[in-house]
């Protein structure tokens, strides 16, 4: 099948990583796991983008040298990255080898493409985006600060630097949205990347004079200072991390080179970077540009903006440890629609835990598989010849529709919209536990009891396989104690039944109910998981 190509952002080495960054990285595995079920050959990308003067301050802030810095800090992206569960499979960082000459493989390709030429920056830079900013973006703070509209701080610059002849774009850029109405999801962004290329474009200062920790700049033009040192340019940040994406585009094992990029991800905040900047890049360089750029919103907490001076910052790995991975996963993907800004509650998490997760799919896995256990032999059931009730045939009948349905659901990529049509499926099938009642019908029909297990068994391995990618490790649970096997994991086989007499495994809780928390305590799992079987567990069993 085809090859697809999924990256996310690569972050900032400046900072511990928190639910944003984990935000997004879920969204990006969440899509390679789907597309590989879907048979396509994919390859998925993270990593960390460690130059620039933002890092650099960061190191010196930190006491340290930058290498000893970045190695540091891009580890705990690398954890960040394994504990979200995430199967990226290749994870860059800048400061590698192979993406220096890659950068200056590209350098020298936009100059002899004559997109570069030397020139003189006059105007603001902020560090903290890494970004430049034109006199009508910037304005005065309270305080007196001259500040850009994000809220970073602007210094005055005036220097020599190397341009990139953005301008020369504006006419192909917008051509080529046009034709690519679906380059930038969602819609709104599409239109926010238009307003502001039909705004102007003006060129780009690309490089900086005498920053030392950056890729140089090929035949650099160099400069002695009044202590006779020489310097020259270095790559300006953003242009060398977007350039990560190219180096990494081919897998080592294999040697396959994937490219174009199939859908970056990424946040609201480096819309322009990705959507004006990068594909002008490519076309200057002769590229194929990216096929799509999805970009998502902003999470606060309990309603107030994430920032490390608040002290409010989520740490990802206290949310793993509180509700659980998958719990984590499922929230940050059900709570709001990707695109749409999320604000994190600790009442809506643990809402969504125990009501959706062990409540509705968690006890329909166990009060199933508790019955087949117990009154099957422990095995897939065998049945012949079944009566079938309208009650059969409606929910047969929903089982085929289901995978469709959640592809459909998925083009658009609203893997919130995805998560719905699967937890109508689990609520058809508690509907149809509770209609066909088979714990009743172990003494008056069991041979109907076995053919209402089979469907429930069968419905759970269909609901598990396309929730196999949003929860990676409890669906692969499910799968387990059903005994059905990893190379039975795709979609190929979601039309394949379970056979009969194929043993399964004793049931195990796969949501422990969370406790709410005490005042000024953290939430907590239980450790007994089965506290929360509803009333009825047993008279099912
Ligand atoms: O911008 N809500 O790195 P970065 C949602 N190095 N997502 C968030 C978030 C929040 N509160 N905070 C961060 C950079 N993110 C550059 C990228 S790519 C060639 C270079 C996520 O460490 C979101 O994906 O500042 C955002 O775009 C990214 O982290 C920014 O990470
Ligand atoms: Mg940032």
């Amino acid at each position: 099948m085809a090859q697809r190509f999924i990256t996310t952002p690569i972050y900032y080495v400046n900072d511990r990583p928190h639910i944003g960054h984990a935000y997004t990285t879920i969204i990006c595995d969440v899509i390679a796991r789907f597309w590989r079920m879907q048979g396509h050959d994919v390859r998925f990308l993270t990593g960390t983008d460690e130059h620039g003067e933002k890092i650099a301050a960061a190191a010196e802030k930190a006491g340290r040298s930058p290498k000893a810095h970045t190695d540091d800090v891009s580890r705990n992206f690398r954890h960040l990255a394994e504990a979200c569960l995430a199967s990226n499979d290749d994870f860059i960082r800048t400061t590698e080898p192979r993406h220096a000459e890659t950068v200056a493989w590209f350098w020298r390709r936009l100059v002899d493409e004559q997109a570069i030429y030397l020139g003189k920056y006059v105007g603001w830079y902020a560090i903290r985006d890494e970004a430049y900013y034109t006199d009508t973006e910037v304005t005065t703070a309270a305080n007196g600060e001259r500040i850009a509209p994000t809220g970073a701080a602007v210094t005055w610059r005036e220097e020599e630097s190397y341009f990139f002849n953005l301008s020369h774009w504006t006419e192909p850029l917008l051509e080529f949205y046009a034709e690519n109405p679906d380059f930038v999801v969602p819609r709104a962004r599409y239109n926010e990347v238009i307003a502001f290329v039909k705004g102007g474009l003006k060129d780009l200062s690309v490089s900086r004079l005498g920053l030392d920790w950056g890729i140089p700049v090929p035949n650099s033009v160099t400069h002695r200072d009044e202590t006779g040192k020489i310097s020259g340019h270095s790559v300006y940040v953003w242009l060398d991390a977007l350039v990560n994406y190219y180096t990494a585009r081919t897998d080592a094992t294999s040697g396959e080179a994937y490219w174009p990029p199939s859908l970056h991800v990424v946040g609201k905040d480096i819309l322009r970077f990705h959507c004006v900047y990068w594909p002008a890049f490519l076309m200057a360089a002769k590229l194929p540009l990216p096929r799509r750029i999805l970009a998502h919103g902003w999470w606060t907490n309990e309603g107030v903006k994430i920032s490390k001076s608040l002290g409010n910052v989520i740490d990802p790995h206290e949310l793993f440890a509180t509700y659980g991975v998958d719990q984590t996963r499922y929230f940050l993907l059900r709570e709001v629609r990707v695109g749409s800004d999320g604000d994190f509650r600790r009442d809506s998490m643990l809402n969504r835990c125990n009501a959706e997760l062990a409540n509705d799919w968690g006890n329909l896995v166990q009060r199933v598989l508790k019955q087949v256990e117990k009154n099957c032999d422990g095995a897939i059931p065998v049945f012949a010849d079944p009566e079938f009730l309208a009650e059969d045939d409606a929910f047969l009948q929903s089982l085929p529709a289901l995978l469709p349905e959640v592809i459909e659901a998925g083009e658009s990529m609203q893997l919130t919209e995805m998560l719905e049509v699967i937890w109508q499926a689990i609520r058809d099938a508690n509907k149809y536990v509770d209609t066909t009642a088979p714990w009743q019908l172990r003494k008056t029909d069991p041979e109907r009891m076995r053919f209402v297990l089979y469907n429930l068994c069968e419905a759970i391995r269909r609901i598990a396989l396309t929730l196999l990618a949003f929860m990676p490790s409890t669906s692969g649970k499910v799968l387990d104690q059903l005994g059905v096997g990893t190379a039975e994991r795709t979609f190929d086989h979601y039309e394949k039944t379970l056979i009969g007499g194929t043993a399964v495994l004793s049931p195990q809780g796969l949501f422990p109910r969370i406790a709410p928390p005490e005042a000024g305590q953290p939430e907590t799992k239980q450790a007994k998981t089965n506290k929360h079987t509803p009333s009825n567990q047993k008279k099912e069993g």
